[in-house]
C-alpha cells in the first residue's frame, strides 16, 4: 500500500483521491457523523486520536492500494508499527504554503499561526524517520517512481527549476541498451567492471580527458537515445556529467556516487564541468541528472583518507542545515545512511530554491572560496578537495567572528583525521589573489559565505582584504 503522510495542507487527500485511494479523514467524518473539528472541540484531542487510530488501522488492513492519513495520525505507535509493512510517502510542504492552504480555520491546531508552525516543527522529525519516500510539494506526484519503490529502499524526489528526478537510496540502476558506463581506474574494477575507466584523480578532470570520453562514446555509437551512467566520485560525476551535457548537445546522465563527497553533495543539483590549469571548475554546464542511485555499500571500499575528506562536506552541509542534522553530526555522526540522506535532502532543498546559483545556492560554497584558492595555490592533488574545504571552513568561521564554533568545527575535523593547518607555509597574499579570481566574484568583491550559527548560513558578504589575509595566515600557524 502507498501511504501518504504529512502536515495539513500538503495535499495528501487530493493525491490519494487522484490515485483512486482512501482518505482516512473522510472515513472518520463518516464514522463520527460530524465534522472532525466539532468532535475535536467537544471531546478533546485524546478522544479524537483514539478514534483516528482505530480508523487508520482498519483502512491500512483493508487492502486499498492508496491511503492518505491525517497529519497527526502517525504520532500513534500502533499506526507507526502498521506502517512498517507499507510504502510511506511524506508529502513535504513548506510551513508558509501549508498555512496559506490550511491555516486559520478548522481544527484548533490550525487556528493560530504560531501554534501551527510549532506543530509542524515537532512533527517533521517523525515524518522524516518513518518515510520511505520524500516528495516536496507543490508539484506532480511521481506515481511511477513511488510504485517502483520497494521496502528497504528510499526515494528522494528532487525538484529544481529545470527539472525533477529520483534520488534512490539502496536501488542500483538498471542496465539499458545505449548506456555508456563510465568510471575511473580505481572504482571501475571494484564497482563497474564494464565501464570505460578514466584515470583517477582531480588532475584528470580536464578537457583532454573529456575529449577521450567523447571519442569513446562516438566509437561505441552512443546516440541521443542513450545515456551516460557515471559510477565514481565527484571527479567522474562532474566530468561524465559534462560529457553528457555536451555530447550531441546533451544526453541524459545517471549518477552512481561512490565517495562520501559525491553521495552527500556532488551528485545532486546538476553542476558539471572540468578544471582549467588556472582555476577549478571553470568550464562546464548545468545538466540535471536523470536519476541518482546512492548505494551505501560502495563506501566500504573507499580509502580512509577519502572518507575523511568527505567528512568536510558532511560537516559543511550540517552547518548549513542546522537542526537535527547538525545535532547528529556534532555528536559524532559521519557516514551512516541516515546522515547521508539528511545531507542529500539539505542539498536538494538548497538547489530547489536556486538552481543556477543566483543567490541561496551559494551557501553550498561555505569554505570553498578559500578552499579552492588553497587547491590552486598548492597545485591540484596536494590537498584533497575535502581537506581544502575543511581549512576553508575554518577561515570562513574566523571571518564570521565565530570563535567557539570555529573551535568546535576544528575539533570535529581533527577527530576525523582532517588537517586544521595547511601542510606547508602559505603565501596569504597569493591565496587572497586567487580567491579574488573566484568565479562567484561580482565586480571587485568576492562575496563570502558566513555563518551566524548552525542553520543560519548566508551568502554574499563583503570581506575586507586584511581580514582575509589574517584568516588565511591563521591556517599556517
Ligand atoms: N558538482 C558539484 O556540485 C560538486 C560538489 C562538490 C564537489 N565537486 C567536485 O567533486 C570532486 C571531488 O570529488 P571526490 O572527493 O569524490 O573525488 P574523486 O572522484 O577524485 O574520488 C576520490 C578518490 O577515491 C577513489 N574512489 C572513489 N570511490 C571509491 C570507492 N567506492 N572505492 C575505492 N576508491 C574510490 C577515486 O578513484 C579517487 O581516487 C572535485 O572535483 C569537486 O570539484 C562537485
Amino acid at each position: 500500500v502507498l501511504v501518504f503522510i504529512g502536515f495539513m495542507g500538503a495535499g495528501k487527500s487530493t493525491a490519494a483521491r487522484a490515485l483512486g485511494g482512501v482518505d482516512t479523514d473522510a472515513v472518520l467524518v463518516e464514522r463520527l457523523g460530524e465534522p472532525i473539528e466539532a468532535f475535536f472541540d467537544r471531546e478533546g484531542e485524546a478522544a479524537f486520536r483514539a478514534r483516528e487510530e482505530e480508523v487508520v488501522l482498519e483502512v491500512l488492513a483493508s487492502g486499498v492500494p492508496v491511503v492518505a492519513l491525517g497529519g497527526g495520525a502517525v504520532l500513534s505507535e500502533r499506526v507507526q508499527a502498521a506502517l512498517r509493512d507499507h510504502v510511506v510517502v511524506w508529502l513535504e510542504v513548506d510551513g508558509e504554503l501549508a498555512w496559506r492552504r490550511a491555516g486559520g480555520r478548522g481544527r484548533p491546531n490550525a487556528r493560530d499561526r504560531a501554534g501551527f508552525h510549532k506543530r509542524l516543527a515537532q512533527r517533521a522529525p517523525v515524518y522524516e524517520r518513518i518515510a520511505d519516500a520524500f516528495v516536496p510539494v507543490p508539484g506532480e506526484i511521481p506515481v511511477a517512481a513511488l510504485r517502483a519503490l520497494r521496502k528497504g529502499q528510499r526515494l528522494l524526489w528532487a525538484r529544481a527549476a529545470s527539472g525533477e528526478y529520483p534520488v534512490w537510496l539502496g536501488r542500483p540502476p538498471e542496465r539499458e541498451d545505449g548506456d555508456f558506463w563510465i568510471s575511473d581506474a580505481n572504482v571501475g574494477p571494484l564497482h563497474a567492471p564494464d565501464a570505460f575507466a578514466i584515470p583517477a584523480g582531480e588532475e584528470h578532470k580536464t578537457l583532454a580527458t573529456a575529449e577521450s570520453v567523447w571519442e569513446r562514446m562516438t566509437a561505441e555509437g552512443i546516440t541521443r537515445t542513450g545515456r551516460v551512467v557515471a559510477v565514481g566520485g565527484g571527479v567522474v560525476g562532474d566530468l561524465a556529467g559534462f560529457c553528457a551535457a555536451t555530447y550531441q548537445r546533451g544526453i541524459p546522465v545517471v549518477h552512481v556516487p561512490t565517495t562520501v563527497v559525491a553521495q552527500v553533495d556532488s551528485a545532486y543539483g546538476g553542476k558539471t564541468g572540468v578544471d582549467l590549469p588556472a582555476a577549478k571548475n571553470y568550464v562546464g554546464a548545468y545538466h540535471l541528472p536523470q536519476a541518482v542511485h546512492v548505494l551505501p555499500e560502495t563506501l566500504e571500499s573507499l580509502p580512509a583518507a577519502e572518507r575523511a575528506a568527505g567528512y568536510a562536506e558532511v560537516l559543511k552541509t550540517a552547518l548549513i542545515a542546522g537542526g537535527t542534522l547538525w545535532e547528529r553530526v556534532a555528536a559524532g555522526a559521519a557516514y551512516d545512511p541516515e546522515t547521508v540522506l539528511a545531507c542529500a535532502r539539505t542539498k536538494l532543498a538548497v538547489v530547489a530554491a536556486d538552481e543556477r546559483d543566483g543567490g541561496r545556492r551559494q551557501v553550498l560554497n561555505l569554505g570553498h572560496t578559500v578552499g579552492h584558492a588553497l587547491e590552486v595555490a598548492l597545485g591540484y592533488g596536494v590537498l584533497r578537495h575535502g581537506e581544502a574545504v575543511g581549512l576553508g571552513m575554518l577561515a570562513a568561521l574566523r571571518l564570521s567572528g565565530q570563535d567557539a564554533l570555529r573551535q568546535q568545527v576544528g575539533e570535529l575535523l581533527a577527530g576525523h583525521g582532517l588537517p586544521v593547518r595547511a601542510p606547508v607555509a602559505l603565501d596569504a597574499a597569493q591565496i587572497a589573489q586567487i580567491a579574488q579570481r573566484d568565479k562567484k566574484r561580482v565586480g571587485e568583491e568576492v562575496p563570502f559565505v558566513l555563518v551566524r550559527a548552525p542553520g543560519d548560513v548566508t551568502e554574499g558578504h563583503a570581506v575586507g582584504r586584511d581580514d582575509l589575509l589574517a584568516a588565511v595566515r591563521e591556517l599556517t600557524r
